[in-house]
């Protein structure tokens, strides 16, 4: 299955590009593998013809708006983030009304059709830095509630949260982490800014999926326990190999992340299916969002 894999990626000039969740089999078939800023990042400067991505739907939808002329793929259709569906448009323009004054950040999962509502976008590693970024008083964050608060801890803008969650992050509980360092004693806890305030408050850091992999590099201890979706153990184990990571419980699972096997890269790739798309009118208003974010640096 590699080789034909290997054979349709020259075949058809495609890069595969995966979230830092997917399955271990996806992620060691991948160009390249990281959190979303970095997926939007190489997704902006390729110049493959073909994208293949292996994420949820906001990730390749961002690839489409970026890189307009490459045809970007999707294996499945129905790897959809819960989350990014828990804010439309309409729900958006209707807050907006109520909140004249504020600007719009809003979390990269989310689809184009709210970024272009949005003055700009985040991801986990910069949603801080973003937010301070912005020449406002008021900010209204959409859709993560959990990630809005967390950025509140460090500006002094006035955050109106959205009232949206991520399943799987939100399933972590204070005692889930409680039960892991009576487990493992001694490891550092490191959980992801989608987690609630209880738990952040436990945690030993704070990060995003990149920054968890950085700071695990750069720590003292070797030993981790990983409050964040357990795809990220493999992607920790292949790059740290003399460190040692656990998950924080057996729970912390994103389905829509492991529907996508090899053999659906393979089918993906043959057919060139499935085209993601966004309207013009749409992709223009994302693009700015997406392009404003990126000019602001990384942080956590
Ligand atoms: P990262 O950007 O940290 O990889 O997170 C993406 C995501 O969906 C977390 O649930
Ligand atoms: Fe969405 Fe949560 Fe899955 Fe991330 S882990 S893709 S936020 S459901």
């Amino acid at each position: 299955m590699i080789e034909k894999i290997l054979k349709l990626k020259r075949d058809k000039n495609a890069i595969i590009l995966a979230h830092n969740y997917e399955r271990p089999e996806i992620q060691d078939i991948a160009d390249f593998v990281g959190d979303s800023l970095a997926l939007a990042i190489q997704a902006s400067k390729t110049d493959a013809d073909v994208i293949l991505f292996c994420g949820v739907d906001f990730m390749a939808e961002s690839a489409a708006v970026l890189s307009p002329k490459r045809t970007v793929l999707v294996p499945d259709l129905d790897a959809r983030c819960p989350m990014a569906a828990m804010v439309t448009r309409d729900a958006l323009v209707a807050m907006k009304r109520e909140h004249p004054d504020a600007s719009v950040v809003c979390y990269v999962n989310t689809s184009a059709a709210v970024k272009a509502e949005s003055d700009i976008c985040c991801t986990s590693a910069n949603a801080v830095e973003v937010v301070n970024s912005l020449d406002c008083e008021e900010v209204l964050f959409v859709p993560d509630r959990n990630l809005a608060l967390y950025a509140a801890r460090f500006t002094d803008k006035k955050i109106i949260p959205w009232d949206g969650y991520c399943p799987t992050h939100h399933l972590i509980l204070p005692h889930d982490i409680a039960d892991a360092r009576m487990r493992h004693p001694g490891a550092e806890v490191l959980v992801h800014p989608e987690c609630r305030p209880d738990v952040i408050d436990i945690a030993d850091g704070v990060y995003g999926t990149e920054g968890m992999i950085r700071h695990a590099a750069a720590s003292h201890s070797d030993e981790f326990i990983i409050g964040t979706e357990s795809g990220m153990l493999h992607r920790l184990e292949k790059e740290l190999p003399k460190k040692r990571f656990h998950a924080v419980s057996p729970y912390t699972i994103c389905p829509p992340m492991k529907t996508v096997m090899p053999s659906d890269v393979i089918r993906s790739l043959e057919n060139l299916e499935h085209v993601v798309t966004v309207p013009e009118d749409v992709r223009e208003g994302a693009k700015n969002a997406l392009d404003r974010m990126l000019a602001v640096k990384r942080g956590r």
